[in-house]
């Protein structure tokens, strides 16, 4: 996967104390969630899922392609509605204060997605000083899913003890509580389910299908009207070969066919990764290179601090070098000397690696290097002030220079879109 040019152009145009950066090519977003789009059917809605990266130019430039943003916490819901005054919002996550319910009530939130039976009492608790109104509720169940795809995938969510969502009898509890007249100004629609995070589109739909099988037989059980359900995120990215991508034709296609005996339902997914990762890039410099028993290191402007997930997720983030050929000073360049170097940060922990014994051959200080596949799960997870190196800049592409910013706002201000 090679650099867009308008990532290029800029890379090539920053000065070296202008590194490390994000660049986000927000034209190459468009299209991708457009084609995303493009490929499911009728009555498959798309939600983003803003804990993958919650900046406001990437949340604005989705907005055409995704029927609405799920949001997990009272502060991504205060920053997408401020970003996106008139957006449907999706509000789960495991652990809801009061606060922020009454929030999301303030707010307005298209659907709620509870978790647990405490959630139900809450929240019917807060809308009792509001007699006429009505919220659309969602039951996120842990389903013990018949298939061993969970056990090989990075991140399991469901399918075995996790704190996220309701065991099924526990849901089949809340489902008889919502039929009770106490509960009336909850409305409930279905069910939700995110069980893991990178899975192919056969292990997606096969999910999919006995998701949507169990809520058909608890909506039938408990005798309420199924019209969704959400089947979460999770869609694969694959950082050992950038160039692969999730199947979105055939999961489209597969959706379609599960749909089809079902007039009356919609399905709703929330992907998160699969739809920002590919636009981001993380660009620095190399400022040393050095043998180490036998091995070579390059030590990067930057690291994990600001680029967390290849150290999380184990995995080595894929690269590209763009060699500067200039080099101003008197000194010898310090060089690589096998075929193999290890892309080290700055901090003072053996963990701060962002690839591993990397295929670099000839790699020299002041090279570039864009990390690539960092538009997810990347500055926004990561431990920023670690050590108190400077926090990378900022670019929204393609765009002139006001698109610039010089640092993420530590705390994002609602109301302030960064970009
Ligand atoms: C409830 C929920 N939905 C959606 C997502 C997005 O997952 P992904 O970014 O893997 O698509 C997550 C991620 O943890 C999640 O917890």
């Amino acid at each position: 996967m090679t650099p867009t040019p308008a990532v290029l152009d800029r890379v090539t145009a920053l000065a070296p104390d202008a590194l490390p950066a994000y660049l986000y090519d927000l034209a190459a977003l468009r299209r991708h969630a457009a084609a995303v789009r493009a490929a499911l059917p009728e009555r498959v809605e798309l939600y983003y899922a803003a804990k993958a990266n919650p900046q406001a130019p990437l949340l604005t430039a989705l907005r055409d392609a995704v029927d609405g943003y799920e949001v997990s916490s009272g502060g991504e819901l205060a920053y997408v509605r401020a970003t996106l005054p008139d957006a449907p919002l999706a509000f789960g996550g495991p652990g809801k204060t009061a606060a922020e319910m009454a929030d999301a009530l303030r707010l307005g939130v298209h659907r709620w997605h509870l978790e647990s039976e405490q959630e139900l009492y809450r929240l019917a608790d807060l809308l009792a000083a509001t007699p006429e109104a009505e919220v659309d509720v969602l039951l996120r169940v842990n389903l013990p899913v018949v298939s061993g795809a969970l056990d090989a995938v990075a991140l399991a969510m469901g399918g075995r003890p996790t704190p996220f969502g309701l065991d099924p009898e526990r849901a089949e509890a809340c489902a008889r509580l919502l039929a009770e007249p106490r509960f009336r100004q909850l409305r409930l629609r279905g069910v939700h389910a995110h069980l893991a995070s990178g899975l192919d589109a056969p292990e997606q739909l096969a999910l999919a299908g006995q998701v949507v099988a169990w809520s058909l037989d608890l909506a039938r059980r408990h005798r309420f009207e199924l019209t969704e359900v959400n089947v979460g995120g999770g869609m694969a990215v694959d950082y050992a070969d950038p160039s692969a991508r999730f199947d979105w034709a055939a999961f489209g296609t597969g959706l379609a066919r599960l749909l089809a005996p079902h007039p009356g339902l919609r399905l709703r997914i929330e992907p998160g990764r699969a739809l920002t990762a590919y636009c981001g890039w993380y660009a620095t410099e190399v400022l040393d290179v050095k043998q180490s028993h036998g091995e070579d290191f390059a030590v990067l402007r930057g690291g994990t601090h600001h680029l967390r997930t290849p150290a999380t997720r184990g995995h080595d983030q894929p690269f590209a070098v763009l060699p500067v050929e200039a080099w101003p000073h008197p000194w010898p360049r310090p060089s690589a000397r096998s075929g193999r170097t290890t892309l080290a940060g700055q901090l003072c922990t053996p963990k701060d690696v962002l690839a591993h014994r990397a295929p670099a051959p000839g790699l020299r200080a002041a090279d570039r290097v864009l990390f690539q596949l960092a538009g997810a799960y990347a500055w926004n997870i990561s431990h920023h002030d670690f050590l108190m190196h400077p926090h990378p800049g900022f670019h929204f592409l393609p765009g002139d220079r006001t698109d610039d910013q010089p640092a993420h706002p530590q705390q994002p201000q609602p109301g302030q879109p960064t970009g």
